[in-house]
């Protein structure tokens, strides 16, 4: 049983419209309802749970119901923060074999590669993260500013979302967080790291275009890459192949 959780609990105050930012429309559609559609057409995909921000259920109940996306099961509220809208998710899942991804919602450009890797990788691992290189270098620093530590960036990753288990796994490492009056996490995969560290969690290629939609300039990137993506990029292709086809078509549009 692989089940697919979409995490909409979050409000997108940085984002700072009067929605959560999973209802913005990009493209055509809102952001969550683009996520959902991956998920939903996924063939190893057999269920999807959505946990929305509260007073926003009946927005979700309406999307699904005109997209006919019969593979969701449960539209439930999410708790006050991202741990406990994942804790809630797997205490709905209930059933320690089931395999579970847990994806933001608001990472509407995820893609199918993507989501049949960490399956395959569930095969093997009862911990999956997605991630990819970072560009920038990424430096460590203090409260006051200063810098701590710049580890070699050929040793780091940034992090994206789906990040999938073994529902006994990721249950236990929320288990063991609850006991913790310090437990902090901004994703699901650092839980198994921290309170399960017996657990190895392996690394599946995310993709750069899988990107967050975090900040408002986010929104106008998303829109953009739905332009791309829709034209140029079915699902499915690497990076490269991308590139060289977004290479051909500069060509075409500056030199024609
Ligand atoms: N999320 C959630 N439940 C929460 C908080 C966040 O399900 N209580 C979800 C968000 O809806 C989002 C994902 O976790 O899909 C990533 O979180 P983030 O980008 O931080 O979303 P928000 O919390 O909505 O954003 P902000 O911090 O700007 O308010």
């Amino acid at each position: 049983r692989n089940v697919a959780v979409l995490l909409a609990g979050g409000v997108g105050s940085r984002v700072g419209l009067d929605i959560p930012k999973q209802l913005i429309k990009v493209a055509g559609k809102t952001i969550l309802e683009h996520t959902l559609e991956v998920m939903h057409t996924h063939p190893q995909v057999d269920e999807i749970l959505i946990l929305m921000s509260r007073g926003h259920l009946d927005s979700v109940r309406e999307i699904v119901r005109k997209g006919g996306y019969d593979k969701v099961t449960a539209i439930l509220e999410g708790g006050a923060t991202r741990s406990e809208t994942s804790m809630k998710a797997l205490e709905e899942i209930g059933d320690p074999t089931a395999r579970v991804l847990l994806h933001d919602a608001v990472r509407p450009l995820v893609s199918h590669r993507i989501i049949g890797e960490c399956f395959s990788a569930l095969e093997v691992h009862e911990a999956v993260d997605v991630a990819i290189p970072s560009a920038d270098t990424i430096i460590e620093v203090d409260e006051n500013d200063v810098i701590r530590a710049i580890p070699p960036r050929s040793a780091l990753r940034r992090g994206q979302t789906p990040q999938a288990f073994r529902a006994g796994t990721i249950s236990r490492a929320y288990e063991r967080a609850a006991a913790d009056p310090d437990f902090v996490a901004t994703d699901d995969c650092s839980v198994v790291l921290k309170y399960l560290p017996e657990v190895p969690i392996t690394v599946v290629a995310g993709d750069e275009r899988n990107m967050k939609v975090t900040e408002p300039i986010d929104v106008y990137i998303a829109d953009k890459l739905f332009q791309l993506t829709v034209q140029d990029q079915p699902q499915g292709h690497t990076d490269a192949e991308y590139a060289e086809r977004l290479a051909g078509k500069t060509v075409v549009v500056f030199g024609g």
